[in-house]
């Protein structure tokens, strides 16, 4: 009897224990299987079967490859995620559509010197980076480490005045709840995101955003488009390439002792930028649907209304040495132009209108950055970064035993494992329930069912998203 009672145990605990090695990559496989049954399989995958990695950037630039949001399915979720007001968001807003205007807008925001831009961060990076860690050593998350930076940035960047910790603590609700919902870790809170609106509302009340709009703009399209582009946008963009570019140094120690002791070889600099946004770019999917047919080189063509989905990560992985390998090196004998490699998008259809601010503030901060301290990390480095990238700094002033660097990496490992149990099954649900209820809303669809009556079809939207919010 106690034999039997023993054995019971020992199965139970081995089964226990052995959960973080197969229940996360189980989790992930059944997810994939489920988003694709209930997402169905609208697009044509690029690369993928009928067009191959050679054809990807042709067809991205082609003229035809023209449709962003309406009649693609897709559109429905990520208006969903990016909500309220993805209506009014330069990223999904239709070339025919005040695009070009409102682009203009977002080009003139972002028109700023490099010195402007590494001035106004080193100010607002100061705090965090000196007071934080205090000559010690502490355990931190980076995206949570670093979003208040980029808030305080882009914040003084649009108003032209110093961010509150008010305003700043608003700004990082939206933000964190929007990266979070991107990545099924935590369900929509429309509430914070709603406050985010009211707040730039009663901004640009004050004069604040002195920018030329399309005549028939409200006040809260305005805010809407503020939002999106430099709220959404901008702050979970720069977050996460800045977690995955210190995530990586503090996983590839050889790379980071090099980079800390040549921080004036600009070479190198770019070749780890360059490396750690082809590993981790940070678009999974850019969608495009076709205005009309485009032909391929195999005599097929691609018909018009078709939705066409470019996939970075598995682009960036075709024609590398060891693709899924982080070696900075390889920059030196590669060139970007001819590589399969497009961290911004491509430059002939609606590239990123920050990708030059952007790099600068990598440079930037990262340059800042390991002249303060040095990292270290055991945690896994995916590209949706459910740990937020958990990892020790250590200030450059003070010297952390052996014994303790191990016992702490020992402890985030450990940590991260059983924490990648609880975030998969997370996923899992949050995903289901998100998707489940974007098809319900059917936002883009509805968006564009009314083209007649824009004005009211843009209020009736967002209230609607408004409305929405309160019950998720
Ligand atoms: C390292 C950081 C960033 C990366 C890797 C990145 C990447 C990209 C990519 C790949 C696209 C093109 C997507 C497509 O083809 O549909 C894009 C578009 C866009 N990005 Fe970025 N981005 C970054 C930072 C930012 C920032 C800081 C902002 C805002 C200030 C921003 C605003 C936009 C906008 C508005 C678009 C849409 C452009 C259009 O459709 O006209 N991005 N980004």
């Amino acid at each position: 009897m106690a034999g039997n009672t023993m054995l019971i145990l020992g199965i139970v605990v081995s089964f226990l224990f052995s959960l973080p090695y197969w229940l996360p990559s189980m989790v992930i496989r059944l997810r994939t299987f489920i988003f694709t049954k209930v997402n169905g399989d609208e697009g044509i995958q690029i690369p993928g079967k009928e067009i191959d990695a050679s054809e990807f950037k042709r067809v991205y630039a082609h003229k035809s490859a023209a449709g962003r949001s309406k009649g693609a399915n897709l559109s429905n979720l990520f208006w969903y995620w990016l909500s309220p007001g993805a209506e009014m968001h330069q990223e999904h807003i239709e070339k025919w559509d005040n695009y070009d205007q409102i682009a203009a807008v977002t080009k003139k925001v972002l028109s700023v010197s490099n010195k402007e831009i590494e001035e106004l961060l080193h100010k607002c990076a100061t705090p965090i980076f000196l007071d934080n860690i205090k000559g010690k050593w502490k355990l931190v998350r980076l995206r949570d480490f670093i979003m208040p930076i980029c808030v305080d940035f882009f914040y003084e960047l649009v108003f032209k005045e110093v961010c509150s910790k008010q305003d700043q603590k608003v700004i990082i609700k939206h933000s964190s709840n929007v990266v979070g919902a991107l990545k099924c870790c935590v369900l929509r809170d429309m509430p914070k995101r709603n406050q985010l609106t009211e707040l730039l509302v009663s901004k640009l009340k004050l004069g604040l955003f002195p920018y030329d709009f399309p005549e028939n703009y409200t006040l809260e399209d305005k805010a809407l488009y503020i939002q999106g582009v430099f709220f959404t946008t901008a702050i979970v963009q720069m977050s996460d390439a800045l977690t995955h570019t210190f995530l990586v140094l503090a996983r590839h120690n050889d790379v980071q002792t090099k980079l800390s002791e040549n921080l004036e070889d600009r070479r190198f600099l770019d070749n780890v930028i360059s490396e750690t946004l082809r590993l981790y770019p940070l678009f999974g999917i850019a969608h495009r649907v076709t205005t009309d047919s485009i032909e391929l080189e195999n005599n097929k063509s691609i018909a018009k209304g078709a939705v066409l989905c470019f996939n970075y990560p598995d682009f960036h992985k075709i024609g590398y040495t060891n693709p899924s390998k982080f070696i900075p090196e390889r920059w030196d004998t590669i060139s970007k132009g001819e590589s399969n490699y497009l961290p911004f998008g491509i430059g002939a259809n609606r590239p990123c209108p920050a990708s030059h601010m952007s790099l600068i503030m990598m440079k930037k901060m990262i340059t800042f950055g390991t002249k303060q301290f040095k990292l270290f990390s055991s945690v896994e480095h995916t590209r949706s970064l459910p740990n937020k990238g958990a990892c020790i700094l250590v200030s450059r002033n003070y010297t952390l035993s052996r014994r303790k660097k191990a016992i702490l990496l020992a402890f985030l490992k450990v940590r991260d494992q059983w924490e990648k149990v609880y975030t998969s099954l997370v996923q899992l649900v949050y995903g289901f329930i998100m998707i489940m209820h974007a098809r319900d809303l059917k936002l883009t669809t509805n968006y564009y069912k009314n083209p007649h009556s824009k004005d009211v079809s843009k209020t009736i939207v967002s209230k609607e998203l408004f409305n929405v919010s309160e019950q998720s």
